[in-house]
C-alpha cells in the first residue's frame, strides 16, 4: 500500500507541481496517475523513490514513511520503469536486466540465469541477450526496461509513460502482457499515462489529475466513467464514455436465441416454412461444428434442397459470451449487416444469436443493477462508518478509564510516598 498524505511539491522557481494529494494505492493493484501534460504525474511519481522529495506532506509504503529508509536502499526495492526504458547503452540486454539483483550481491552467473527466466516472461527472444539497447525495437527495449524492473521481484512498481513511445498496435501488445504477469505477480503497482483509454483499460483505482497537481477523481475506472465528479473530469474522459463503461459489464446474462440457428445441411423447405411461422427475421447458417457461415433470409432460402452456404449476409465478428462485455456484443450487433448479434463458446462453437434491441434491454438492466450496488455500497461505507466511530467512542472510553486508573494509581502511589514519608520521621523519631 502506498499513500500519499496531503504531498505538496512546490519547485524553488515556485512553480506548485503538486497540490496537496492524498489517496491510497491498494495492495496488489494497479493504481493509475492521469492527467494533461504538466500536472505532476512524473513528480509525483519521483516522490515516491525519493528522487524529488516533497515541500510538505508525507508519502508512506506499508505506512512507513519512504523518507525513514535510505535512499538507495528504498530504491532498490521499488522497481521504475520510465519511456524510452531508460536502459544503460554500454551493457548488454542480459546485463541490463541483471542490474539490481548484482546490486543487491546476486552471482553474476546467477543474476544472469533470473534474467533470462524474466526475459521469456516478459515475452523477448532469448537471441537478443547479447545485443545491446540501440540494436533493439522500441517494443523490445520497453519490455526488457519492465523485466529490470522485475528482476530483483521488488514489491512495488512504479512506471511512467512506460508504453507511450510505441506505436498503437505494439503498445496494445505491451499493455496485454503487462496485464498478463501482473495476473501472476500481483505487485503494487503505480502507473503514470496521459491516456486515459489506457488508465481505465490498466487501472483497478484511477487517480485524475488536473493542472497544477490537483486531485480531480480518485475511483475505479467503472465509478469514474458513471460518475466523473466535474466538468474537467467529464471532459478528459470523453464523449463515449457510455460506450466504453459497458466493457466492465459482463455478457454472460444475455440469453441468447438458439431457434433461429440452423446447420448448413438441413433441407431448406421446412427451416424456411417453420421461420416464416415463427416471424424469426433472419437464420443464422453454421456449419458442421457449429461455427457461424453468416445470415440468410428465411423468404429467399431454395425451395428444395439444403440450406447451403452461398449467398449469405456477413455477420461481421461474434462476441464470447462470458468473457467478453456488453461492449463487444454490442458491436458485434453494430457490425453485423442484420442488426442481430452472433454469441459463440470459448471453441467458436455458436451458441446463439440476439437483437440490438434485446442488447438494449440487457444494458439498461445493467445499469439499474449498477446504481442499485452503488446505493448499497454507499449504505455499506456509512454502516461501516458509523461502527468505526462506535468503536472510537469505546477507545476513547477505554482511554478515560485507563487515564482515570493512571490517576487513581498516582494518587496511590502519592499516598505511599505520603505514607512513607509519614513513617520515616516516625522511625527517625523512633
Ligand atoms: N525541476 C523543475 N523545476 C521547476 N518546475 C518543474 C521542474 N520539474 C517539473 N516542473 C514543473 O512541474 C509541473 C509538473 O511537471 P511533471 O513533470 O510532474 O508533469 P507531468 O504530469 O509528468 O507532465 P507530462 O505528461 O508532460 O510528462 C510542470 O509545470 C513542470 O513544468
Ligand atoms: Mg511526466
Amino acid at each position: 500500500m502506498i499513500s500519499f498524505e496531503r504531498v505538496t511539491k512546490r519547485y524553488p522557481d515556485g512553480t506548485v507541481a503538486v497540490n496537496e494529494l492524498s489517496f491510497t494505492a491498494p495492495d496488489g493493484a494497479i493504481t493509475v496517475l492521469v492527467g494533461p501534460s504538466g500536472c505532476g504525474k512524473t513528480t509525483s511519481l519521483r516522490m515516491v523513490n525519493r528522487l524529488i522529495e516533497p515541500t510538505e506532506g508525507r508519502i508512506a509504503i506499508d505506512g512507513t514513511d519512504v523518507r525513514a529508509r535510505p535512499a538507495a536502499e528504498l530504491r532498490r526495492s521499488i522497481g521504475y520503469v520510465i519511456q524510452h526504458a531508460g536502459l544503460f547503452p554500454h551493457r548488454t540486454i542480459v546485463d541490463n536486466i541483471a542490474t539490481v539483483p548484482r546490486l543487491l550481491g546476486a552471482e553474476r552467473r546467477v543474476a544472469r540465469a533470473r534474467a533470462h527466466e524474466l526475459m521469456e516472461l516478459v515475452g523477448l527472444d532469448p537471441a537478443l541477450a547479447k545485443r545491446y539497447p540501440h540494436q533493439l525495437s522500441g517494443g523490445q527495449q520497453q519490455r526488457v526496461g519492465v523485466a529490470r524492473a522485475l528482476a530483483a521481484d521488488p514489491p512495488v512498481l512504479l512506471m511512467d509513460e512506460p508504453f507511450s513511445a510505441v506505436d498503437p498496435i505494439v503498445r496494445k501488445g505491451l499493455q496485454e502482457e503487462f496485464l498478463r504477469i501482473q495476473a501472476e505477480f500481483a505487485k503494487t503497482i503505480l502507473f503514470v499515462t496521459h491516456d486515459i483509454d489506457e488508465a481505465i483499460k490498466l487501472g483497478d483505482k484511477i487517480a485524475v489529475l488536473r493542472e497544477g497537481g490537483v486531485l480531480a477523481q480518485f475511483d475505479s475506472p467503472d465509478r469514474l466513467l458513471s460518475e466523473p465528479a466535474d466538468e474537467f473530469v467529464e471532459q478528459f474522459l470523453g464523449r463515449d464514455r457510455g460506450i466504453r463503461r459497458l466493457t466492465f459489464y459482463p455478457s454472460d446474462g444475455l440469453s441468447l436465441l438458439e431457434g433461429p440457428v440452423v446447420a448448413s445441411d438441413t433441407p431448406a423447405p421446412s427451416v424456411r416454412d417453420a421461420a416464416l411461422a415463427a416471424g424469426t427475421p433472419w437464420l443464422l447458417v453454421v456449419d458442421g461444428e457449429r461455427r457461424p457461415l453468416g445470415w440468410a433470409n428465411p423468404a429467399a432460402l431454395p425451395d428444395r434442397g439444403p440450406v447451403g452456404a452461398a449467398r449469405l449476409i456477413g455477420f461481421g465478428h461474434a462476441f464470447v459470451r462470458g468473457t467478453d462485455s456488453l461492449r463487444a456484443a454490442l458491436d458485434s450487433a453494430v457490425l453485423s449487416a442484420t442488426g442481430w448479434a452472433v454469441g459463440v463458446d470459448g471453441e467458436g462453437r455458436t451458441l446463439g444469436v440476439i437483437s440490438q434491441e434485446s442488447i438494449g434491454a440487457a444494458i439498461r438492466a445493467a445499469h439499474t443493477q449498477a446504481r442499485a450496488e452503488r446505493a448499497d455500497g454507499a449504505k455499506a461505507d456509512e454502516a461501516k462508518a458509523d461502527e468505526a466511530k462506535a468503536d472510537e467512542a469505546k477507545a476513547d472510553e477505554a482511554k478515560a478509564d485507563e487515564a482515570r486508573a493512571d490517576e487513581a494509581e498516582a494518587q496511590a502511589g502519592a499516598g505511599d510516598v505520603a505514607a512513607k514519608s509519614g513513617k520515616q520521621p516516625a522511625e527517625r523519631a523512633g
